[in-house]
């Protein structure tokens, strides 16, 4: 039988409640399709820090090394300050793996009542660069203290890494709608913003049959929430991705839906996958987290790992369950998130 190796990493907050939540769906889908998944759970995080002093065991990234691929929930709890808590875990994990695409995927789905008055429907993904651009170790603080104090912060834009994303974008285009917009905002970042739109243009010349628009970052956030529909593969830096990619799931109706894959695309490293929600303190612990973003995830990681029917099938699941009002209090229901795991699994051997 096909076995997935799949290393889950819970982590904080809600994570604790939406992985096993997902291994639960999961393990169904896979008992339908002919697959088996092998879990391995790995307890790092917040708790963790505080029995251990890190985030992960010195030996983390090895044991992460040989799996299939990563199944990750949310790191960060009150009382650990964000910076360490990603830090000491997510980041390490996206950059040791080289998983330079955040894929970020998000659409309208019916019976999930959106922030947009009269909004067309809309289907667009965000491909955000991952490892390189404004997240950087590069910089430092002077000064602590007195009337200088002063920190520095550096932006590194690398050619090889600014050509892969954008190529990944172009590729995924290609297969889409044949359109590619770019964020960039060289009107006010003179050196590595004109940088990157160089090196989209020189990228979109090999891909004759797709169109590349660059917009100025503050537009485009403008534009989408006027009109998402207009767009369909967004590309932009690990800032300006991360940012446009929360905007564009909260255009969708929660960010409890929205998924993510962290993607090594040439697959020497295992990819990773992940709501882009976080650990939700407010309301970790009371079995209400919605479900979907991490489960959504999943289903990314399925079609990555090449089981796409699987995939395709929980994702219409997911629009099936949504639609028929199966929904947490994120989303205007009560449901818990067992019971929305519960019509899931229901949907999916229904639909045999
Ligand atoms: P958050 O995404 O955890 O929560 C924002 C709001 O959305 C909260 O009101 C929360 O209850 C709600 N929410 C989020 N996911 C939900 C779900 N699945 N179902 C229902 N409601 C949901 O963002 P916040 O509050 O800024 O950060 C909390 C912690 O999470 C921080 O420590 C932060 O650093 C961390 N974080 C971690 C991320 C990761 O692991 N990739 C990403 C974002 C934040
Ligand atoms: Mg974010």
């Amino acid at each position: 039988m096909r076995t997935y190796r799949i290393a889950a990493v819970p982590g904080d907050g809600i994570g604790q409640e939406t992985v096993p939540a997902a291994v639960r769906v999961l393990d169904a889908l896979a008992g339908l399709h002919g697959f088996r998944l092998e879990w391995t759970m790995h307890p790092w995080g917040c708790a963790y820090l505080a029995r251990t002093g890190t985030m992960m065991p010195a030996d983390g990234l090895e044991s992460l090394a040989g799996a299939d691929a990563i199944l990750l929930g949310a790191v960060g709890a009150p009382g650990v300050p964000d910076h360490e808590s990603l830090w000491g875990l997510l980041i390490p994990i996206r950059r040791h793996f080289d998983q330079f695409v955040s894929l970020r995927p998000v659409r309208s789905l019916a019976g999930v009542e959106g922030p947009l008055r009269d909004g067309r429907p809309f289907d667009l993904v965000v491909v955000r660069e991952n490892t390189e651009g404004e997240y950087s170790e590069i910089g430092g603080r002077l000064y602590r203290g007195r009337p200088q104090e002063m920190a520095v912060q550096e932006a590194v834009f690398t050619r090889l890494g600014v050509e892969r994303v954008a190529r990944y974008a172009f590729e995924l285009a290609a297969k889409r709608s044949g359109r590619v917009a770019s964020a960039t905002k060289s009107n006010g970042i003179v050196h590595t913003m004109p940088f990157w739109d160089e090196i989209l243009s020189e990228v979109a010349a090999d891909y004759p049959d797709v169109e590349l628009t660059p917009y100025h970052v503050d537009a485009l956030a403008a534009h989408l929430v006027l009109d998402p529909a207009r767009f369909d593969v967004i590309v932009a830096s690990n800032l300006f991705g991360d940012i446009l990619s929360d905007l564009t799931a909260a255009l969708a109706g929660s960010i409890g839906i929205a998924p993510c894959g962290n993607i090594d695309p040439s697959r020497q490293h295992p990819s990773m996958f992940e709501p882009i929600h976080g650990s939700a303190p407010d309301i970790a612990g009371t079995g209400t987290a919605n479900p979907i973003g991490q489960i959504w995830s999943s289903s990314l990681m399925l079609d990555h790992l090449g089981e796409r029917e699987a995939a395709a099938r929980l994702t219409a699941a997911i629009g099936e369950v949504v639609r028929s009002g199966s929904l947490t209090p994120d989303l205007g229901g009560s449901l818990s998130t067992a019971q929305v795991c519960d019509a899931l699994i229901s949907a999916l051997t229904k639909d045999t």
